[in-house]
C-alpha cells in the first residue's frame, strides 16, 4: 500500500511538473524576442583580391598551407556574398528574420592594416549591405572582428603583440563612424577562445602558430580583453550618446557537464577555464581564481619562473571590468569532464587538470567536436544567469553540421530540441535571453573543414561558379517558425521527399 501511494504520488508529481512546465512554456517566443541569422566575412564574401583589399590571415593560411584545410580549398569565392549581398538580404527578408549578424573584413576596410588608408570600396560594400538590410526592415548586427585580421599585423605577432590593441581600436572607430547611424548592436570580437587556441596554441585556425604550453593562447586572450575593453570605452566616450547602441563580446560556450555526480567541482573548473577566462574579467574584474591558481601551479611544475597566465594592472582592470552591454554566446555542444588521474602521481598534463569527453548516447554530427545534447543548452543558460547576475543574453550562433543534404531533418530536429531548451530556460527559469541567431543562413567556408561540413539552412553549390542557393527542408521550417513566432513540429522524413544532390547519388 505504502509503495502504491508513493508510486501514485510520483506519477502525480510528474504529471503536475509536466503540465506546469508546458503550461508556462507554450513554445512560443516571448513578445519582443529577436530572431536572426548570422555569417562571417571570410566564410561568405569571397572577392578576396578585388579593388584594394589587403591580404588577411585566412587568405594567407589557405593559400600557403592548404594541407591544413580538409579539402585544401579556400574562401577566394566562398558564397560570393560580396557580389550577392542584395540576394542574401532578400532571402533573409523573405524568410522573416528580424536581424542579420555579419562581420566586417578588417583588411577590406583598411588595406594596409592601419588607419592611414581607408578603402572607399571596402567601406562602401558594408554601407551597401547595411542599407540593403535596413531597406528590408532587417536589423544589422555587426561583428567588428571575426578571425580575419590583416596579414601584415600577424607578421608583427598578431594577437600576441599588445600593440594590436590600439590598432584594433582605431579600426573599430572607423566602423562606428561609418555605420553607427544604422547599426545599434555591435560585437567587438567573435570567439576569442577559438582563435586564440586554434591559432596560437595549435594549427586548426589562422595564423596556425603552435606556441607551446598555451603561452600564445593566454597572451592572445589577454590582448583580446584589452582590445574589447578599450573599444567599449571608446564607444562610451564618443558614440553612445549620439548613436545609442550596445556593445558586447561573443564567447563560444560548450556546456561542460560532470561525468557523474562526483565531479561537480570539475565541471565548475571547466566552466571557469572556458567561459570564465573571458567573462570573469569582463563581469568581475579579473581572471577566475581557479584559473590563476592552477596555471601558476602547472607553470611552476614545468619550471617557468612565473605563471604563463598574464596579469592585469589595476588600470586595465578598471578599463575591462563592466564592459558588456549584453552577453553574446555561441552554443553548439556539450562535453563531460572528470579529473586527470595523473595528478595523483604528481604529473600535471593540463592547466585545468581535466579529461574532457562526450557521452556515447549523444548523436554525432559532421564535425568531430560536435555531439547533440539539447539539455546542455538550458544548463549553460542557467549557469550564465547565476554567474553574471542574469545579464541580457544574445545567442549569436546556434546550428547543426552535416554534409550538405537538402533533406536535413536532423538539422530541423536539432533546432527544435535546442530552441525548446532555450524557451524553457527563458520562461520557466527566468533567463534573460533576448535574441537568437541561426548559424547559418547559407552553407559557407567552414574554416579548417573547408566545404566538407555544412551549417546552412540554404544549400550553396560551391562547385559551380554561379554559387547558386537552394532551400533545404530546414529553411522552410524556419520560415514557418518565424511567421508563427512559435516552434513547429518536426516534419517526418519520407522517401518521397528525399532529394539527393548529384554528388550524393
Ligand atoms: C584574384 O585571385 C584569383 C584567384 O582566386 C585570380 O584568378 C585572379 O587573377 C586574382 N585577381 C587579381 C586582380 O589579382
Ligand atoms: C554599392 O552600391 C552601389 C549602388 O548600387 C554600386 O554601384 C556599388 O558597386 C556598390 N559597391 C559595393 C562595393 O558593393
Ligand atoms: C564517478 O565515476 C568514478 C570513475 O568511474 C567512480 O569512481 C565514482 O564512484 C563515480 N561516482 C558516482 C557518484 O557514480
Ligand atoms: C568590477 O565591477 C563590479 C561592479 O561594478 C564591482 O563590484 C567589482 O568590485 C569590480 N571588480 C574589480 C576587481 O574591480
Ligand atoms: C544558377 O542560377 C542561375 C539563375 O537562376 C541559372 O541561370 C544557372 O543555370 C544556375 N546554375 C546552375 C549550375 O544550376
Amino acid at each position: 500500500m505504502a509503495r502504491f501511494v508513493i508510486a501514485v504520488t510520483i506519477i502525480t508529481c510528474a504529471l503536475i511538473t509536466k503540465i506546469s512546465c508546458c503550461d508556462v512554456v507554450k513554445l512560443t517566443f516571448p513578445s519582443g524576442f529577436s530572431l536572426g541569422t548570422a555569417s562571417a566575412s571570410y566564410q561568405v564574401e569571397g572577392a578576396w583580391n578585388v579593388s584594394d583589399k589587403g591580404e588577411n590571415v585566412w587568405d594567407y593560411l589557405t593559400h600557403n598551407r592548404p594541407d591544413l584545410i580538409t579539402d585544401g580549398r579556400n574562401g577566394d569565392v566562398a558564397c560570393d556574398s560580396y557580389y550577392k549581398y542584395q540576394e542574401d538580404a532578400d532571402l533573409i527578408k523573405t524568410l522573416g528574420f528580424d536581424f542579420y549578424r555579419f562581420s566586417v573584413s578588417w583588411s577590406r576596410v583598411l588595406p594596409t592594416g592601419f588607419a592611414n588608408v581607408i578603402s572607399e570600396d571596402g567601406l562602401q560594400y558594408y554601407k551597401n549591405l547595411t542599407a540593403a538590410l535596413v531597406a528590408n526592415g532587417i536589423e544589422p548586427v555587426v561583428t567588428i572582428y571575426h578571425w580575419d585580421h590583416p596579414q601584415v599585423i600577424e607578421e608583427m605577432g598578431g594577437w600576441t603583440n599588445e600593440l594590436i590593441v590600439d590598432w584594433f581600436v582605431a579600426y573599430a572607430e572607423i566602423l562606428f563612424e561609418a555605420l553607427g547611424d544604422s547599426v545599434k548592436r555591435w560585437i567587438t570580437i567573435n570567439e576569442p577562445d577559438a582563435f586564440c587556441e586554434g591559432g596560437y596554441d595549435g594549427v586548426s585556425k589562422a595564423p596556425a602558430k603552435e606556441i607551446p604550453n598555451s603561452i600564445g593562447k593566454y597572451l592572445c586572450g589577454h590582448n583580446v580583453l584589452k582590445a574589447h575593453g578599450k573599444t567599449f570605452r571608446l564607444y562610451d566616450e564618443k558614440f553612445r550618446e549620439t548613436q545609442g547602441g550596445e556593445v558586447g563580446i561573443v564567447l563560444p560556450l560548450m556546456a561542460y557537464l560532470p561525468y557523474n555526480s562526483s565531479y561537480e567541482a570539475e565541471a565548475e573548473t571547466a566552466f571557469q577555464f572556458t567561459c570564465g577566462w573571458m567573462a570573469h574579467p569582463i563581469y568581475h574584474g579579473d581572471y577566475p581564481d581557479i584559473m590563476k591558481t592552477r596555471v601558476a601551479l602547472v607553470s611552476e611544475y614545468q619550471g617557468y619562473p612565473r605563471s604563463r597566465l598574464p596579469e592585469f594592472s589595476d588600470e586595465w582592470i578598471a578599463i575591462i571590468n563592466g564592459t558588456n552591454d549584453y552577453f553574446g554566446i555561441n552554443h553548439y555542444t556539450s562535453k563531460l569532464v572528470y579529473p586527470d588521474s595523473g595528478e595523483e602521481q604528481g604529473i600535471y598534463t593540463y592547466d585545468h587538470g581535466l579529461i574532457v569527453t562526450v557521452d556515447s548516447s549523444w548523436a554525432a554530427t559532421a564535425s568531430n567536436w560536435f555531439y547533440v545534447n539539447p539539455s546542455g543548452f538550458g544548463y549553460l543558460l542557467r549557469k550564465i544567469r547565476d554567474e553574471y547576475n542574469n545579464p541580457s543574453v544574445w545567442v549569436t550562433e546556434n546550428g547543426y553540421s552535416d554534409t550538405g543534404e537538402l533533406d536535413d531533418y536532423n538539422r530541423v530536429s536539432y533546432y527544435y530540441e535546442y530552441l525548446r531548451e532555450m524557451l524553457i530556460a527563458i520562461k520557466r527559469d527566468g533567463c534573460n535571453v533576448e535574441g537568437y541567431a541561426v548559424w547559418s543562413i547559407l552553407d559557407n567556408f567552414e574554416w579548417q573543414a573547408g566545404y566538407t561540413e555544412r551549417f546552412g539552412i540554404t544549400h550553396v553549390e560551391f562547385d559551380d561558379a554561379d554559387t547558386n542557393r537552394t532551400a533545404k527542408i530546414s529553411q522552410s521550417w524556419w520560415a514557418k517558425v518565424l511567421s508563427k513566432r512559435k516552434l513547429q513540429a518536426v516534419p517526418t522524413n519520407t522517401a518521397a521527399t528525399r532529394t539527393l544532390l548529384p554528388w550524393q547519388k
